[in-house]
């Protein structure tokens, strides 16, 4: 299955339970908006392409279970619910564009009947998850030219099949590498707190076959230093105008390192992860997640610090545009210089 998949049918969401991975794979079926919101906040479902597509889904639900008898009061509702959604993960820009396109297509059902409507908002979030596994594809296609045959690469967090509808960002650039008869080996950071490198990206890596060893977060500058990585791929929750990144924790440190070691550093994102109304990464609002995360190793776990210590638990940071080397979108490569390359493509459009 899909990672995540609406069935208007019954109607409920179906999504993977990312946090019981990779020890148990258990499929969720969320009825209400509400289920369907904690899950997004509690981090059941996660990755910036993959919760757009939830809530785009997650209206489609409301809206096919609504009680409203009218296209006023049925699109009020929506817009309320659309608000509710905004409010569960504020950096991942692909949620924001979701909900979006979303309530404008709404608005284009206004002269239709009640059930017309239900059955087009339908159509077209499963038209948005259709195309989330077009767009991957096509950006792997672009992004897998760049790594060579034999090449060692590392990779933060989880960005593959489970942070989107399918296939994936940065992992899915590898993926197509090794599709394509290519021999990559992975590096894959353990993304401490909550561990999407060692859960999710390995358990991904083991399906496809491809070869990758886990390491530290903290060791993948070493790894830069001494030689023995080719290239960095990581994915982004939101790009401001200028090219500045905002992607999980750690991603900045991973670029410095890479540009201190003159390693390239690709980020992989789709077009619905620019967000052309903030000018730099200074505008976007950093989640910051419970300090449990940090006190224990694994969640629910036992603590690892003494009784009272306390700790910041910011889920995300940013990374300067001067240390992206190439941007892979489904428009193609953008090369420096930032922002008037990134202007140019995207504008073109
Ligand atoms: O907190 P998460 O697990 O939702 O964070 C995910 C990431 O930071 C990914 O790198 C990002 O969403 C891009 S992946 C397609």
């Amino acid at each position: 299955m899909h990672t995540i998949e609406y069935k208007p049918d019954i109607p409920i969401i179906r999504m993977i339970d990312q946090r019981r991975l990779p020890g148990t794979l258990e499929v969720l079926e969320l009825e209400t908006l509400e289920d369907v919101i904690h899950a997004i906040v509690d981090m059941a479902v996660r990755g910036a392409p993959a919760i757009g597509i939830t809530a785009a889904f997650a209206l489609a639900l409301k809206g096919r279970s609504s009680t409203k008898a009218t296209y006023k009061a049925w699109s009020t509702e929506l817009g309320q619910a659309g608000e509710q959604l905004l409010e569960s993960r504020p950096t991942a820009i692909n949620l924001r564009w979701a909900v979006e396109q979303s309530l404008e297509f709404i608005q284009t059902l206004k002269d239709e009947a009640l059930p017309v409507a239900q059955d087009k908002l339908d159509a077209f979030v499963q038209s948005l998850a259709d195309e989330d596994v077009e767009i991957n594809r096509r950006m792997a296609a672009h992004g897998a030219a760049l790594l060579k045959d034999g090449s060692t690469v590392i990779h933060h967090c989880n960005t593959g099949s489970l942070a989107a509808v399918d296939y994936g960002t940065a992992l899915g650039v590898i993926r197509y590498a090794h599709e394509s008869g290519k021999q990559i080996h992975v590096l894959v950071d353990e993304t401490r707190p909550r561990l999407q490198g060692a859960r999710l990206t390995a358990w991904e890596l083991d399906q496809y076959g491809i070869s990758y060893h886990l390491i530290s977060d903290n060791a993948a500058g070493y790894f830069l230093q001494t030689g023995q990585a080719e290239a960095v791929l990581v994915g982004a929750d939101r790009i401001a105008a200028n090219g500045d990144v905002a992607n999980k924790i750690g991603t900045y440190m991973l670029a410095l390192a890479a540009h201190d070691a003159r390693v390239p550093f690709y980020c992989v994102a789709p077009r619905s992860t620019f967000d052309l109304r903030i000018r730099s990464g200074d505008e976007i609002p950093i989640e910051q997640r419970p300090e449990q995360e940090i006190l224990s190793i694994q969640l629910g776990g036992e603590q690892i610090v003494p009784s009272g210590a306390r700790a910041f638990n910011p889920a995300f940071d940013v990374t300067p545009h001067r240390l992206i080397s190439t941007f892979i979108t489904d428009s193609g490569l953008i090369a420096p210089p930032y922002p008037q390359s990134l202007k140019n493509l995207l504008e073109e459009e």
